[in-house]
This record gives structure tokens, sequence and C-alpha cells, in this order.
């Protein structure tokens, strides 16, 4: 995993459109897109509207959710002048360099990709092409503007090697060096993971709803949610080890509360004169002024179709010239008009 950047790096990274995202979205990845933006000029953020097609997205979902993720990108601190926003349908070279990719793509290594065969577990009924074909589709996107850098989770490594494949396959199949290799990349934090409220696991957008802190929930939804997190029936006795379910909770208080409410707590725990209602009390009310003023510039952004029309136009004009310019390359060497 890459952890620096250099201003000539091309970042190039897709989020499958979800309004759904949470909190942990929020600190695990949208977190360090807004601080990369500083970092370097040439920098691609798309909504991978087609990705979603292997799972048969509903039409008018799909419309909604790209509009509230493009939404919450913004509303999150993305500048739509330092980053070129758009969805992955606009720019149709991408479709094209898909199905180009796709020659250079055997069988045999799709079909041992972990995500394939997790899909496959998860959606027996629907094994189509595109899921086999996923990480070519994805190739294609960062190819498309010889992007060097890709900010990804770990789940996504997979995919990123493939891309590296896919291109150099490419280059030397065709004897000519037009793409570079894309690395994975994150600011050299372990990546985090936020918990779930449900005592264990990790906030999970499918999960059961209130088992997650949604970007766009109200006040009294979150009150709500962590009113009902799960915990224990607290320490009996000085010095306690938490259980996950408590440790989780105090993990989040340290995202959104001041440390030294956080050390008020924690002495309070092991002195055990904790009480799980204050705790919470007190969480629900730093997690509110936190995502508060966030959901609220979301919602502002989302309200206005006019600026979202125009940030998405103005970021797939850039995007297309970029593709455009590889395609030229693309089809001059392989022959075709
Ligand atoms: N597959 C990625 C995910 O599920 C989203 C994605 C699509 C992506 N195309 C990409 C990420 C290209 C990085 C680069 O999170």
């Amino acid at each position: 995993m890459e952890t620096s950047l250099n201003k000539a790096d091309i970042v190039v990274s897709g989020v499958r459109p979800s309004g759904k995202l949470t909190i942990g979205n929020y600190f695990g990845a949208i977190r360090n897109f807004v601080k990369l933006q500083e970092s370097c000029d040439q920098i691609f953020c798309f909504l991978a509207d087609i990705h979603t097609l292997t799972t048969h997205s509903d039409p008018v979902e799909l419309k909604n959710s790209v509009k509230l993720t493009t939404a919450i990108y913004l509303g999150c601190g993305l500048d739509p002048n330092k980053v070129n926003i758009y969805a992955q349908s606009e720019v149709r070279e991408i479709s094209e360099l898909y199905l180009y990719l796709n020659m250079l793509a055997y069988m045999g290594e799709l079909e041992k990709t972990a995500a394939f065969k997790d899909k496959i577990r998860k959606h027996a009924d629907n094994i189509n092409a595109g899921l086999l074909t996923y990480p070519v589709l994805m190739a294609a996107d960062v190819l498309i503007h010889k992007g060097t850098k890709v900010p990804v989770g770990k789940d996504q490594i997979q995919h990123i090697e493939m891309m590296r494949d896919f291109g150099s396959r490419f280059n030397f199949r065709y004897q000519k060096n037009i793409f570079p290799e894309p690395q994975p990349f994150s600011f050299g934090e372990e990546p985090i993971k936020i918990p779930s409220l449900g005592g264990s696991g990790k906030m999970d957008k499918s999960g059961p709803e209130d088992h997650a802190i949604f970007l766009i929930d109200d006040d009294k939804a979150i009150e709500k949610k962590i009113k009902r997190a799960v915990t224990d029936t607290g320490p009996t006795e000085k010095n306690s080890v938490k259980p996950e379910s408590i440790e989780n909770l105090f993990y989040l208080m340290e995202l959104v509360s001041e440390k030294s409410v956080v050390a008020d707590f924690n002495a309070r725990y092991n002195d055990s004169t904790i009480r799980y209602g204050d705790f919470k009390k007190q969480l629900a009310e730093d997690m509110i002024q936190f995502v508060r003023p966030v959901r609220e510039r979301i919602l502002e952004f989302y309200h206005n179709d006019k600026l979202l029309l125009e940030v998405t136009n103005k970021g797939a004009d850039a995007a297309r010239k970029s593709a455009q310019k590889t395609m030229k390359e693309v089809r001059e060497v392989m022959g075709l008009k």
C-alpha cells in the first residue's frame, strides 16, 4: 500500500452509489478523500453506477442514489474545483475500454477473484458475466485516465492488482507503454473499522438499520439508535475489562467527543460507577453535534438540482476529455478505426 502522493499523481477512485452512507464510510473513506484533494492536481472521483447493474439495481433508486451520494461527498467537503465528480455512465469511453480489456482478461483469473467468489455465495441466483468481469470494468475506470493512485480499502487491493495486470498485458500485447501501473493508496493509518451499535462487528450500511448511523439521520434517529445500542449489565468490579459492546461505544465516543469527556467516562467505568444511561446520553449529544452540520450541508446540496448538475457536468466534461485522449491512443495501437 502506497502512503505518499505527489503532485503529478493521477488519483482515481469510485464509489458505489448508495444513499445510505454511514459515519463508518465517513471516517473510513470519505474523510481521507477530502484530505487528499489538497495533495494533487488531477483527481477523478466517480459514482460507479454501471457497477451497480451487476446486481440489477432499480432504475429510480439508482438515479436517486447517484444524486444523494454526490450530495454526500460535497456535503462532507469534496471540492468540485479540485476533484472531477461524475457518474461512470456519463463517460462512454469507459465502457468501450472495458470491452477491449475483456479480450485480455482470462476466465481463470476472473473466477478466482475473492469478491467474485463471495458474490457467488451471496447471489447464487444471479451469477452474470458482468459480475465476473467486475474487475475489468474497474480497470477501465482507472486506466482510462492513466491513473497512478487508487485510494481504496483492503477489500479492493486484489482488484487493483488485476488492473495492473490488464494494463501491463495491454502494453506488452501492443508493444507500447500506454498504461501506468496503478497502486492502492492510503494515508498510512491503519484502515479504521467503525463498530456497529449491535454489540459486535463493524458498522455496515446494509446491515440492520438500527445498528448504523447514517450521515442523513436526523437528531431523533441518532438519539434513538444510541439509546438502544447493545450494552451489558455494567462493570461489577473495579478496572474490569470492557466487553466488546462497551468498547465499541467508547470507540465511537473517541471519534466525536472531547478528550476530557472520554477520559471522564473511562474513569467512571474503571471505578464501576458508570451509568450507561448517562454515557449514552452524552454520546448521543456529541454524535448529533457532529452529524447535524454534515447532514444539513448534504441536504442543501441534495435539494439544489441546478448546482448538482453543474458539478457533475463539469466533472464529466473533464473526465471525457481525459478519456478521449487515452482512447485515441488505444484504438490506434489496436488497429481500430
Ligand atoms: N468496487 C469499488 C467498491 O465497491 C468501487 C469502484 C468501482 C472503484 N470502480 C472503481 C474503486 C475504481 C476504485 C477504482 O468499493
